[in-house]
């Protein structure tokens, strides 16, 4: 299986609402090979979700997948989930300024306001609607990812462009000392 191209910011797919997936699809062998190319592209690049926006499809479809790692020893794994035509329903009041970073941004991290919690419900690839509540991490990407849908991307959501910084710095300045002062 090859990686699928990814868009980078500057292409306005990444700026646009994605039309929704048509029920039609559920269940569909189209759709579930696109779904297998988005988790194998979105684990070969090391990402945590990617959205169909980010490889030139605009669908209401993203897929998310996350695992413990050194960097972030302390969120809770989510297994592979299909997030398709997904809707927030409830957001806590309070947010959680955290970094984030995306495909679609090689490169840099920023700090990004994101609520504490969140109910969403959404559709899987066979149709099944699923409503979750989500807290930490795992609302976070939700948001990044139902944002990629809407055309937002997470450089519109950052308070303070200040803390816009290259991987590079990033691993220096806030990885590093994060790291040495455990
Ligand atoms: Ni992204």
């Amino acid at each position: 299986m090859k990686r699928l191209p990814r868009t980078q910011f500057g292409n306005p797919i990444l700026r646009k609402k994605a039309k929704k997936v048509s029920p039609n699809l559920f269940g569909s062998r189209s759709l579930r090979q696109l779904i297998k190319e988005m988790f194998f592209t979105m684990r070969r690049v090391g990402g945590v979700g990617l959205a169909a926006p980010q490889i030139g499809k605009p669908l209401q479809l993203a897929v998310i997948e996350i695992k413990t790692t050194s960097i972030r020893p302390e969120v809770v794994p989510l297994a592979p989930t299909v997030v398709i035509n997904p809707e927030i329903l409830t957001t806590s009041k309070e947010r959680l300024n955290d970094w984030e970073g995306c495909l679609s941004f090689p490169n840099v991290r920023g700090l990004v306001p994101r609520h504490k919690h969140i109910i969403v419900k959404y559709f899987d690839q066979s149709g099944k609607r699923h409503i979750v509540r989500l807290e930490g991490f795992q609302a976070r990407v939700f948001q990044h990812e139902i944002d990629h849908l809407n055309g937002t991307v997470y450089i519109s959501r950052m308070q303070d462009m200040r803390s816009l910084i290259t991987i590079r710095e990033f691993k220096q300045r806030i990885l590093g000392k994060g790291l040495k002062s455990k």
